[in-house]
């Protein structure tokens, strides 16, 4: 028997405005696209803008439904419309915001288990690391370089095959 352990990095700024430019601008974009959210059940609004290679930026956000699971995150309606607008483009960076009309999101909102394994499809299938940069509206950003520090150990394609 052997414990191991997993070490991941990520960098966290507590003032946005010392972020990198191109990571500042697709977060304004994140942020933009939280006002538009249709969240009326949870009236938490989140904002997701994906980066593509050729610098297009698609914006989604969480469009819930009275029939609670057929509602859907922003982080995959983003990386979703990007995908089918986009099939030959690789996404290089996403950023995700969130804000409550209840009460105020102060730290990064984490992306759910399901969204991380969406973002990991699209890494692996662009073999190539995505960015991730989770905002805030309170000046607390974290960065991750690449979806499998966020979900280590995922699923994957050789799993489906004979070895
Ligand atoms: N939500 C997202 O859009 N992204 C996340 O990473 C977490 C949660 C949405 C789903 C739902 O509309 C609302 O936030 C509350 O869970």
């Amino acid at each position: 028997m052997k414990v191991k352990t997993l070490k991941i990095n990520y960098t966290v700024y507590e003032d946005a405005s010392e972020l990198e430019q191109q990571d500042k601008e697709l977060l304004e974009k994140a942020i933009e696209a939280m006002y538009n959210a249709y969240s009326p059940y949870s009236q938490f609004k989140v904002g997701a803008a994906v980066l593509l290679e050729n610098g297009t930026v698609v914006k989604g956000n969480n469009q819930e439904n009275v029939a609670y699971p057929d509602g859907l995150c922003a982080e995959r309606v983003a990386m979703f419309a990007a995908s089918a607008n986009y099939p030959q483009q690789d996404i290089k960076a996403i950023a995700i915001c969130a804000s409550s009309e209840k009460f105020e999101v102060k730290q990064a909102v984490s992306p759910c288990g399901s969204c991380r394994q969406v973002m990991s499809e699209y890494e692996n299938k662009a073999k190539n690391p995505i960015r991730i940069i989770l905002g805030s509206l309170h000046n607390n950003v974290l960065i991750f370089d690449k979806v499998s520090d966020l979900l280590p150990l995922s699923f994957v394609e050789e799993k489906l095959k004979q070895s």
